[in-house]
């Protein structure tokens, strides 16, 4: 059976923890492929908050089987934190969460590094969430890493305190001088390592073949978004990883002609966490109340999101990399009550209209050309059916529709599991 895919199409706070929540009761397993705790995934339902970074957004549902695919970076003190949050609402994650043992892992030092180089960077810094992202994906390609596997192997400590010591000698090369306790970081590192071994590790790419043989159905979830990926994105502004559908096949070992539909996840207007191009930032009040009423603040590091209109070329540009079947629309509910709403359609490119994404967005070559909607009143919040929807978020969602050449098949009003209204 065919494994599909769930990612963000801007740059990541699409809202997809919670659709993968919606989901999960059509999958058996769902397994993340990529990124780490720079994630952060919003799950509502009953009424709680829940965020988590590194565990897949399956994990509140009984039945399904969760898997942390090998193209994920696992610091074990977030993912031990997140481990405890679970079990103080009693969910039973070791029978239902296992660990590729191709995953690497996130050492304290790894994160050091991260605050050194951003620190270094001065105006040039990435934004980064400082989670160590960066630094643990450099020691993977550079063939330096430790893996989840590792762990069971006798000298895993000497590895470990081999990698570390270089590290210390890379941190006291920048510029910028990090204050730190390596003592204390290794105490908490050396516990949550424990924990982490108490759990299920497998090789994974093999599992996720025999599931595939007997029919189970998979949905691999996405961290981040396609403008953040390492390849396509807004480089150097992105992150480490391939946030991308081509992600899912190395972060998980699913072949490319294995992959069944894609959900793309975007949210009605557009927002931006770090440095970086974003040609339809807005700086006026318009910019201030979707960040107002869509509570723009970062899930991991609480950092306020940058705001601006939806910008359609970006748009079909993720469309076309990721090979977009189904597209799921967030947080129309925050433009209730806008009289117009703005969408770019095409850009000013040094004096030229162009419709695609050119190799540089920075602001000094591109411009964004609007073309205008009509806004709607109602608040969309309350609303349960397609039906409800209306005429001018209605006529929105055509143009958008039209434009994209892919169905819109969920709109959410709200961030609430139950808000969640299926087209079609
Ligand atoms: P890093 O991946 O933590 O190094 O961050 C690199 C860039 O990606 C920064 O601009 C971050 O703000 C952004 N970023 C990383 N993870 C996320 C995410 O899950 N949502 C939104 N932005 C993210």
């Amino acid at each position: 059976m065919a494994v599909d895919l769930l990612l963000g199409l801007q740059w990541g706070d699409e809202g997809k923890g919670k659709i993968v929540d919606v989901l999960t009761k059509n999958y058996n397993i769902i397994a993340r492929f990529q990124g780490g705790p720079n994630a952060g995934h919003t799950l509502v339902f009953n009424g709680k908050k829940h965020v988590l970074h590194t565990i897949p957004s399956g994990i509140f549902h009984d039945d399904a089987i969760n898997l942390v695919g090998n193209g994920v970076v696992i610091d074990p003190v977030i993912f031990k934190k997140e481990l405890d949050k679970l079990a103080e609402q009693d969910i039973d994650y070791k029978k239902s969460l296992l660990i590729s043992r191709k995953a690497h892992i996130i050492l304290p030092t790894h994160r050091l590094l991260d605050a050194a180089s951003e620190a270094s960077k001065g105006k040039a810094k990435i934004g980064s969430t400082l989670k160590g992202i960066g630094p643990t994906y450099m020691d993977k390609t550079g063939r330096n890493g430790i893996r989840v596997g590792d762990l069971e192997l006798a000298d895993w400590k000497e590895r470990y305190e081999a990698l570390t010591s270089k590290h210390v000698s890379m941190i006291d090369y920048y510029d910028a001088k990090i204050e730190y306790d390596l003592e204390e970081l290794e105490t908490e590192f050396c516990e949550a390592i424990e924990v982490l071994k108490s759990l299920t590790f497998i090789d994974s790419e093999e599992y996720v073949y025999q599931a595939q043989k007997e029919s189970k159905s998979i949905l691999a979830e996405g961290a981040q978004g396609s403008l953040l990926d390492i390849d396509f994105g807004t480089y150097p502004f992105v992150t480490s990883s391939n946030t991308t559908a081509a992600g899912a096949c190395t972060g998980l070992g699913v072949a490319p002609n294995q992959i069944g539909d894609v959900f793309g996840i975007f949210k009605a207007y557009t927002t931006r966490v770090g440095s970086g191009p974003f040609p339809t930032e807005l700086f006026d009040e318009d910019g201030a109340t979707m960040a107002k009423v869509g509570h723009e603040f970062g899930a991991t590091t609480g950092r306020p999101r940058r705001c601006g209109w939806l910008d359609l070329v970006a748009l079909k540009y993720a469309c076309q990399v990721n090979g977009v079947t189904q597209l799921m629309m967030m947080k129309g509910d925050v433009l209730s009550g806008f009289k117009t709403l703005k969408v770019c359609t095409a850009y000013n490119y040094k004096g030229e209209t162009i419709k695609h994404l050119p190799y540089n967005i920075e602001e000094e070559n591109v411009s964004p050309i609007y073309t205008e909607f009509n806004g709607w009143s109602e608040d969309l919040t309350k609303m349960s059916d397609a039906s409800e929807l209306p005429a001018a978020l209605n006529e929105y969602i055509s143009f958008l529709e039209k434009e994209l050449e892919i169905p819109i098949t969920i709109v959410s009003v709200g961030p609430d599991r139950e808000q969640t209204i299926f087209k079609n």
